[in-house]
């Protein structure tokens, strides 16, 4: 239980004395009902409360991190392989329920969100409105234009075929080609299936940004919360 006023300026609504008056003022209805009581307690999780009709809530007490994912561990809160996980990266963040926002591969590195938000994370990873997605990838030999096109047409992985993408060759270099591919699904082992289909073997895996986000100059391993503005950004895909 919490105090009404306290409860009031958590959401946003006004100071504490503020919410004091407004509580006076019969604005404030719990569960329907005016309540004048300045001494009122309410139950934040169960509760309903609206200041002049409206419902309020806590301010965001969620958190939003991205990861700069090593290669060489999992993305799932235990392993019965006993394998290393991106929760190994995070161990002085004393945050609850924190999930990743889809997975990277164990051999895949870069931008990993990871939110309690777990409303954010069902609409980013709903197969309806799936977030683009833009991989640096590297793969064993040359890239000729027609596997190229190949690709940004869509392939077929697992019976079915990809979406359109964008696939762009930057440079091709001691026997290895290096690209960047944007996807807008999240299939299992996606990007590496892709390369697959046109018979060329992924050697290198890098997420390079999610939307309009983008890992930029995060050390691998790091990690930093997203600001107001990317939680905003997220929120409105
Ligand atoms: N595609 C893959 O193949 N692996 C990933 O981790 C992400 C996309």
């Amino acid at each position: 239980m919490e105090r009404l006023n306290k409860f009031l300026a958590s959401c946003g609504a006004a100071s504490r004395r503020g919410a004091d008056k407004l509580i006076e003022e019969g604005r404030v209805r719990v569960n329907g009902k005016v309540v004048t009581e300045l001494g009122t307690s309410v139950n934040p999780a169960n509760d309903s409360v609206t200041v002049d009709g409206v419902k309020v809530k806590p301010v965001s007490e969620h958190t939003y991190i991205m990861l700069y994912k090593p290669k060489g561990c999992i993305t799932t809160v235990s392993d019965e392989l006993g394998r290393k996980t991106v929760y190994d990266y995070l161990t002085d963040l004393n945050v609850p329920h924190l999930v990743p926002v889809g997975r990277l591969d164990y051999d895949t590195e870069g931008l990993l969100l990871l939110t309690n938000d777990g409303d954010l994370t069902f609409a980013l990873t709903h197969p309806s409105h799936e977030v683009e997605k833009t991989y640096i990838v590297k793969v064993n030999g040359e890239m000729p234009e027609h596997k190229l096109a190949q690709l940004r047409k869509g392939v077929i992985i697992d019976g079915e075929k990809t979406n359109r993408s964008r696939v762009k060759l930057l440079e091709y270099k001691d026997g290895i080609s290096r690209l960047r591919v944007t996807i807008t699904e999240g299939r299992n082992r996606q990007v590496r299936k892709m390369f697959e289909a046109v018979e060329r073997e992924v050697v290198f895996l890098k997420r390079i940004a999610v939307g309009e986000l983008r890992l930029g100059g995060l050390a691998r391993g790091a990690y930093r919360y997203l600001t107001d503005g990317e939680i905003a950004y997220l929120k409105s895909l």
